[in-house]
């Protein structure tokens, strides 16, 4: 399998970071800072959220309902929850630097700096799975990041590496959305709609299965043994352009928002996107509707991206005359379609990077890659269009505490957590992946009408 992008390199700090999510949590606690947060909570340890009763945790997805499936974490022995921030640090530091290249430590842009610093590699979900797969020295693959994360670095890494994720409830609300049962349930519908598998007189079939690279492997593995393929949210108009060449509709999911921006951007109106609800017969559509269908959005969510809305930007352009915009496509169409750029987290990245001028940025995106971006960028006002301050809750579940447990773990011999794709599942899911990897933009002239909009939706 051949990669499109280079993983973003993070030099290991060597201090603890001066400014983060979790310190500006603690002042505001403290009063030391004005402004708010979603949940006083966000200041208790993580393995006091994880013995509590199953859910996602504080922070946004935290009134989201859990599957009961859902993975749980047991308690971290005694060691790592006494010690202190400083010996923590020093003991991940002395694992790391006695594992050398059997360990590679990856970090999520959303993950609390307090974990970033320790990283070997900073960068988006795709991009880090790609740096698993580019260590082939590496015995161990330490996933700061979510589930499905740690799951697709499984897929693209070497059968002798071990994927681990250091807290094991470090899911990922908006991918729990789309049960396998619910979609494969799904799909035995819409076939008996379209009179199954079969293709049209123009040599399409009747529907195209697309998911958002946040979903399980199991999804993606669904996908892969039905002709479709996986997105992210900065290819996922070349993987529309790529479904609509082999079918006439699309199932997209697990996310509403990436699918309806997507597909507005490239001119499909919203009367041709019926929304699909798991929970009710036909997703709660007529069977005109669904033959009418050009897109067929699953009904889930990013509870972060939720949170923004276009009062927050109407606040942004006034308090900041010539305030530069910036949201991710899993925002709500409404907010997507005020902004002025929408975007996945590397594209928010690069932008901020490319501003050769002193620029006021408003950003709609998780709130630690927002306050980093501003740390590393003082020449310009960067600020998250969110006035409260709400990380992403499975994210947050990832601590140093899990990180020196992963790390000692591997010196003792034993791996802990290990994250393992079944054999059945994989190899429909590398399939999707693969055939996201070969898609290949539209040459220019040959994509199809797109909503008159100064906006831009990144392409990887
Ligand atoms: P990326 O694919 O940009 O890493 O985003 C992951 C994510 O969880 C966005 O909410
Ligand atoms: Fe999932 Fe949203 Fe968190 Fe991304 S930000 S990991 S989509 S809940």
């Amino acid at each position: 399998m051949t990669t499109t992008d280079t993983p973003v390199t993070a030099a290991t700090a060597s201090s603890a970071p001066t400014a983060s999510v979790d310190l500006t949590l603690r002042d505001i606690s403290s009063g030391a800072a004005s402004g708010s947060s979603c949940s006083t909570e966000l200041l208790d340890a993580p393995w006091d959220v994880d013995a509590r009763d199953p859910g996602y945790g504080p922070g946004a997805s935290m009134a989201d309902p859990i599957p009961a499936a859902s993975p749980r974490q047991g308690e971290i022995p005694q060691e790592y929850r006494d010690a202190s921030t400083e010996e923590l640090d020093r003991r991940i530091r002395a694992a790391k630097a006695e594992l050398g290249d059997r360990a590679v430590v990856l970090g999520h842009f959303y993950q609390r700096d307090e974990v970033i610093q320790y990283a070997d590699y900073v960068g988006d979900s795709f991009q880090l799975a790609t740096a698993a797969k580019a260590r082939t020295d590496a015995e161990a693959i330490i996933f700061c990041g979510v589930h499905f994360m740690a799951e697709t670095a499984d897929l693209l890494s070497g059968p002798e590496q071990a994927v681990i994720l250091p807290n094991l409830a470090a899911g990922c609300s908006m991918a729990d959305m789309a049960d396998i049962d619910q979609v494969e349930e799904c799909w035995e519908q819409l076939m008996e709609v379209y009179g199954g598998e079969v293709p049209g007189d123009d040599g399409r079939l009747p529907v195209i299965p697309v998911t958002y690279m946040n979903s399980s492997a199991d999804i993606k593995g669904f996908v892969g043994r039905h002709g479709g393929i996986v997105c992210t949210s900065s290819n996922a108009s070349t993987v529309l352009e790529w479904a609509f060449e082999r079918g006439q509709r699309v199932l997209f999911f697990p996310d509403q928002h990436l699918g309806r921006n997507t597909a507005k951007a490239m001119g499909i109106s919203l009367d041709e996107m019926p929304m699909w609800n798991p929970r009710r017969p036909l997703g709660g559509n007529d069977e005109q509707a669904l033959h009418d269908a050009k897109v067929v959005l699953w009904h889930g969510f990013c509870s972060v991206h939720k949170r923004f809305t276009t009062a927050q930007i109407d606040k942004a352009r006034a308090e900041h005359p010539g305030v530069r915009v910036i949201v991710h496509p899993e925002c709500p169409m409404p907010v997507v379609d005020a902004a002025d750029e929408a975007g996945s987290t590397d594209y928010i990245r690069k932008a901020i990077e490319g501003a050769t001028e002193p620029t006021t940025f408003a950003i709609g995106t998780e709130i630690n890659l927002v306050q980093r971006l501003a740390a590393q960028h003082p020449q310009h006002t960067i600020f998250c269009l969110d006035p409260v301050v709400c990380p992403c809750s499975t994210m947050y579940r990832i601590h140093p505490g899990y990180l020196a447990w992963a790390l000692e773990s591997l010196l003792d011999g034993e791996v802990i957590n290990q994250i393992s794709v079944s054999q059945d599942v994989a190899d429909p899911a590398r399939l999707a992946l693969e055939r996201m990897l070969a898609a290949k933009p539209a040459p220019v002239g040959a994509a199809p009408e797109r909503a008159t909009s100064e906006r831009t939706t990144s392409e990887r």
